[in-house]
């Protein structure tokens, strides 16, 4: 039996146990993915956190969607297999810059994208996902200004759908930024019948050479229901796993092999059985940050 079969039996015996669920990110690891009870993006996990049974979530992903996944179920024992997990995009805004911007603009909406720590988004009325910020912002009256951080692109490709103008804060994600226009470019020359699909934090010029922008569950639905034997795929290259397993008959071409997330790769199968072994590492958000927190993520789960 090989090691990766020893540790899955092993976390199967746990997860029983422990009455634990593990859920997963569409970047983790094939067999991190393989082993989840939930594949999903960031929107199908905060729904499916927040309506589990389970008395244990084992969070495979980055910190900002184990804090959610906390948010939501209070009562829930949350663990983070490795809780190094980080997102540099969420640590490129700070409660402090956020509130000045908020004293700056005291009529404003502040809508925030789920890749924000627990402070930030209970500094905020809304927040969103990328499979949803169109909608969020459509829902705020046109005449009130919107403030929305900390993902530059996606607020930039907000813009554009909605044809409204927003406050963007300035913040990135360097793993979808290193997407270059000529990489789709030059993967188009060599597939010419491939559709391209790319994921909303990345640039303008990347999105503008896009046949479908979508967060990463509806870029897999998109494959799975499109015509096109050959993708070209503009987002982190853990996606790829599923989108094969989905879709045997097609060809899926990475834009690029450098956007490997090195946090979401943090988690492994070895340590979600020491997470399910020693219940660690508990994330926990304090109660009055969370039931803030909580009304902007609610308002976002009650308008998908
Ligand atoms: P999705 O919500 O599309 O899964 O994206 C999550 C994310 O963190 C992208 O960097």
């Amino acid at each position: 039996m090989s090691t990766n079969q020893e540790l899955i039996q092993q976390i199967n015996q746990l997860r029983k146990k422990r009455h634990a669920v593990i859920l997963a990110h569409n970047y983790q690891r094939p067999e991190v993915q393989d082993i989840a009870d939930y594949v999903g993006d960031s929107l199908g996990l905060a729904q499916q956190a927040a309506e589990t049974a389970a008395r244990v979530i084992v969070f495979c992903g980055v910190h900002f969607m184990a804090e959610t996944a906390a948010i939501l179920c209070p009562d829930r024992l949350v663990l983070m297999p490795d809780p190094n997990a980080g997102c540099p995009l969420a640590n490129m805004i700070t409660v402090r810059g956020l509130q000045k911007k908020k004293s700056e603009y005291p009529e404003a909406a502040v809508v925030t994208y789920v890749n924000s720590s627990a402070a930030i988004k209970a500094e905020s009325d809304y927040c969103c996902t990328s499979s949803n910020a169109v909608k969020v912002v459509q829902a705020i009256p046109a005449n009130r200004p919107i403030i929305f951080g900390p993902d530059k692109s996606l607020g930039r490709y907000v813009e554009r759908q909605t044809g409204r103008s927003l406050i963007l804060w300035p913040g990135y994600c360097p793993t979808h930024h290193r997407i270059l226009a000529r990489d789709i470019k030059a993967k188009k020359q060599k597939y010419p019948e491939a559709k391209v699909a790319v994921h909303p934090e990345c640039t303008e010029d990347v999105i503008n050479l896009a046949d479908k922008v979508a967060s990463t569950s509806v870029i897999l639905k998109y494959a799975r229901e499109t015509d096109a034997k050959e993708f070209i795929i503009g987002t982190e290259i853990g996606i790829l796993h599923r989108l094969q397993k989905e879709n045997p008959g097609k060809r899926f071409i990475i834009a690029s092999r450098l956007t490997d997330c090195p946090n979401m790769k943090l988690t492994n199968l070895e340590k979600i059985l020491w997470s399910l072994e020693d219940l660690a590492y508990e994330i926990k958000v304090p109660d009055e940050m969370a039931r803030r927190a909580r009304q902007a993520i609610q308002r976002m789960l009650e308008l998908t």
